[in-house]
Order: C-alpha cells, then structure tokens, then sequence
C-alpha cells in the first residue's frame, strides 16, 4: 500500500492513522487505526468525520486488513460493519460498495488496496474540480459564510466548500469569510477556524444565530456549504443549522450554494424526506462535549432533540457545486443527477 497523506488521514508502512478531530485546534495526536472496532469508535466519536473522510477512512482501513492477509469472508463482514457507523453520508456507503466489489476479484487483497487508493486519489481531484467550478462564481471583495466544517480535515483534498473559498482566497479575491460555530459540536469553531487560519483565509467566527443579522445588514454576498447526501430531486442533508441559513438566505435574497462531489449523490433517495438522520447524544447539546471532556449547564436530565443533520430542499438552493459543474435548479429539475447512476 502506498503512503497517502491528507489532513486527516495517512498510511505510511502499510498503517493506518487518524487525526483525532475532537482534539482540534489545541492538540494535534494521530491515532493509530488498525482494527474495525476501533474505526468505528473513531467515526462515532467525530475523531474521523465529514462525508468523504468517514468513506475513504473506512476503506483505507479494509485495504490494510486486506493487505496483512486477513480473509476474504472476515472483509465482507468488516465491510458492513463499517458501512453502518453512521447514517446519513453516503459517501460512506458508496465506497464501502466499490470495496465489496474489489473484494470478489480472485486477487482480492491487491484489488482491495488498489481501490481504497484510487479513492483516496479520485477525491483529491474531485474535490479540486469543485473548488475550480466554484471559486468562479465568487466575485472580488465578497463575504462569504459557511457553515460546519467541509475543509481538509473532511476529505482527502482541499474540501469542498471551503476548498471553493479557499481557492478564491488563493485567486487574490479578496473574500472575507464568516464562519458558523455550529452547535452543537462546534466544527466551525474548532476546525474551519483552524484551518482558515493554517490557509491565511481572513475569516471571522459568530455564532450560528448571528447570521440573520449579517443578512440583514446586507454583509453576507454568497454561502457555500457542503452536503452529506443529495438526494435525486436536489434536496439534501448537511450538519444540523444548514436549513435555516438556506430560509434566511432566501429571505435576503443571498445566494446560496451547496458543494459536493458527485459520490455524495443517491438516486436511490428520490427526494430527501427519506435521507436517514442521525440522532446523537443528548449531552452535546446539554452542554459542550468532545475531547476535552463535558461541561454540562442544563439539568442533567432535560429531555433533548439533537438530529445531527436537517435537509434542505432544493427550492432553497441557488446551485449545486459538484465536480462536473454546477447546476441550476432547472438542471435539476431536468434530471441532471441521474447521470451519476
Ligand atoms: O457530523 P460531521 O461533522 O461529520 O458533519 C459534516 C458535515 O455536515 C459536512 O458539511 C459534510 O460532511 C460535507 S463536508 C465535505
């Protein structure tokens, strides 16, 4: 297996490591991955998140378990263990099947290797074609918001919305970047805020309830988020908080765009009333949590909702943002998507 290197994931000497995400931004500690228990702790845990990072983990893992001569029956039984560490990105799901796939090729171990590493590659340049589609429809001095944390440490690439304003920040726009802290587990606090400032992006993180106001007062020109499954007719999941920004956007008039690579669509889900939404613990939202520990500040006990993705419908969208270009909502409504069959 090839030594492969993104933010938050790496093989070296046929070894699996993780980026412990929960640690983020005060500590950086790789942890070592070498058996499914322990990927799917990492995945439940947010130690390994984000759509494509949880897919390309997943499947790094089974190569390297394919390679040390596990067998082919123990893989396949792995392989939907781990296709079941959580619910709502299909990133997940999909490549876990093209790993199923590999695995019934009479060399399995090296068909197994030699899939996870052209996943592992064909998402570093997916994700480059979408910041390249997307930065386009930046504009100079714009401010931008995103929200959640679709960067580097979510893919194996640049990411995907905030590869797009990352790359307009590199095109010398001159774009400013609001930054949602994303209750409940902050990954616009702790992780696009830290790699906005490893990339330079001049930035500024408000509260995910500020945005209304920034609206308003006309300091919000576009928003870029990224998608954990978008589903045929153009609706689509993303981190809790996402929904109201796109009712918002709409009211003020601000277009909003969502940004993902092609793998994050499913046909299979005609509209996204059917996505699968992931239900979390109630203690991330009683207090904060993660790898600094818990500090709780309601009554133990309050009974608490804490869907960790809401669905956007496409009326809301302005476009989609995949490799292939971005698409419109007449696009959509053309059937577009099914090209990704
Ligand atoms: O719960 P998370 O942190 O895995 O949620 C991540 C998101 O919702 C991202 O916006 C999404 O995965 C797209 S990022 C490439």
């Amino acid at each position: 297996m090839q030594n492969l290197t993104a933010l938050s994931l790496k093989t070296e000497q046929g070894k699996l490591q993780v980026l412990d995400q929960t640690l983020l931004p005060h500590r950086q500690q790789w942890l070592n991955c070498a058996t499914v228990a322990e990927m799917v702790g990492m995945i439940k845990k947010l130690q390994l998140r984000g759509a494509p990072a949880i897919g390309i983990g997943a499947c790094l893992l089974l190569a390297v378990r394919a390679e040390q001569g596990v067998s082919r029956e123990q893989l396949r039984q792995d392989a939907e263990i781990l296709r079941a560490a959580r619910p709502t990105a299909v990133n997940l799901m999909n490549n876990i099947d093209s790993m199923l796939k590999a695995l019934s090729e009479p060399d399995y171990a090296n068909a197994a290797v030699a899939c996870a590493e052209a996943l592992f590659f064909e998402d570093v340049a997916l994700c480059q074609q979408m910041a390249g589609h997307g930065a386009a429809l930046v504009q100079p001095d714009e401010q931008l918001l995103t929200h959640c944390n679709t960067g580097g440490l979510a893919t194996a690439g640049v990411g995907t919305a905030l590869g797009v304003i990352n790359l307009a920040h590199q095109q010398g726009k001159n774009i400013r970047l609001w930054v949602d802290e994303t209750r409940p587990l902050l990954q616009g606090g702790r992780l696009t805020a830290w790699e906005c400032q490893q990339l330079g992006i001049p930035y500024q993180l408000i509260c995910d309830n500020m945005a209304a106001m920034l609206m308003a007062r006309g300091q919000v020109d576009r928003i870029f988020v990224g998608a954990d499954r978008i589903a045929a007719n153009g609706d689509f999941a993303n981190k809790v908080g996402t929904y109201s920004l796109a009712v918002l956007a709409q009211y003020h008039q601000v277009p909003f765009y969502v940004v993902a690579p092609h793998t994050t669509v499913d046909l299979n889900c005609p509209d996204g009333s059917v996505i699968p939404i992931e239900q979390r613990d109630g203690n991330e939202v009683r207090g904060v949590s993660g790898g600094f520990g818990q500090s709780i500040w309601a009554p133990e006990d309050a009974p608490v909702f804490n869907p960790a993705f809401d669905v956007t419908p496409a009326s809301l969208v302005t476009g989609w943002v995949l490799d292939t270009g971005v698409y419109s909502k007449a696009d959509i409504a053309s059937g577009v998507l099914k090209q990704f069959a």
